[in-house]
């Protein structure tokens, strides 16, 4: 017997309570999705995708890791994007990342983890770019929230940039990419105005909303 019992469970009776209020949901659910969001968050337990914007099994598409990193080696990443954008359709892609993420954090400190170093060096990155807005902040909780603002920002700009948003907005599909951050103190979701429909824009909108952080 699983030691793992409440889980299991719980489980039963999260499908019973979703049936009771509206029966049939799983059989009608099992033959197709049909979300229109593709979230791009990270792995923290504390922000977690479905829940935080309210929606149900099948509304969401969802990957995540760690410091919700688009890289544009990343298969993975890249593989959940392709067939979000290609063949479920969704019109909007969200990065959604969260002030006092742990990944920005140790990415800020430059803090000797073992191999996670390697994929917060992205994030190393981005605080490289942006070193002088960064530098204005004398205060490094304050600082470290900005990386985690800045970080989505460019993280926005790297899903613009794939082949696979590129060509969609070539051919003219219906496609937003938006980027968000999460309050842990609140349970809020903060918009980062920068909310990108065309290749054409993204320079321009990117410049904007890193000048409103500034
Ligand atoms: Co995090």
């Amino acid at each position: 017997m699983s030691n793992l019992k409440h889980l299991f469970d719980n489980n039963r009776n999260w499908a019973k309570k979703i049936e009771e209020n509206d029966p049939g949901f799983f059989k009608k659910l099992s033959r197709q999705q049909n979300p229109e969001y593709l979230w791009i968050g990270c792995s923290d337990s504390r922000v977690p995708a479905n829940e935080i914007v309210d929606l149900l099994p099948g509304e969401l598409f969802v990957h995540r890791n760690v410091a919700n990193i688009v890289v544009h080696t990343d298969l993975n990443c890249l593989s959940v994007i392709q067939y979000a954008v290609d063949f479920l359709k969704v019109k909007h892609i969200i990065v959604c990342g969260h002030y006092s993420c742990g990944g920005v954090k140790e990415a800020f400190k430059n803090s000797r983890l073992g191999l996670i170093d390697n994929w917060l060096r992205h994030t190393q990155d981005v605080a490289q770019k942006h070193k002088l807005l960064l530098a204005k902040k004398t205060d490094q909780t304050q600082a470290i929230e900005l990386l985690c603002e800045l970080n989505v920002i460019e993280q926005v700009q790297n899903v613009c940039q794939t082949t696979i948003v590129q060509q969609a907005w070539e051919r003219g599909q219906d496609l937003t990419v938006h980027g968000w951050i999460y309050g842990l103190n609140d349970g809020l979701i903060k918009d980062l105005n920068i909310n990108i429909k065309t290749a054409e824009e993204l320079d321009t909108v990117y410049d904007l909303a890193i000048k409103s952080l500034a």
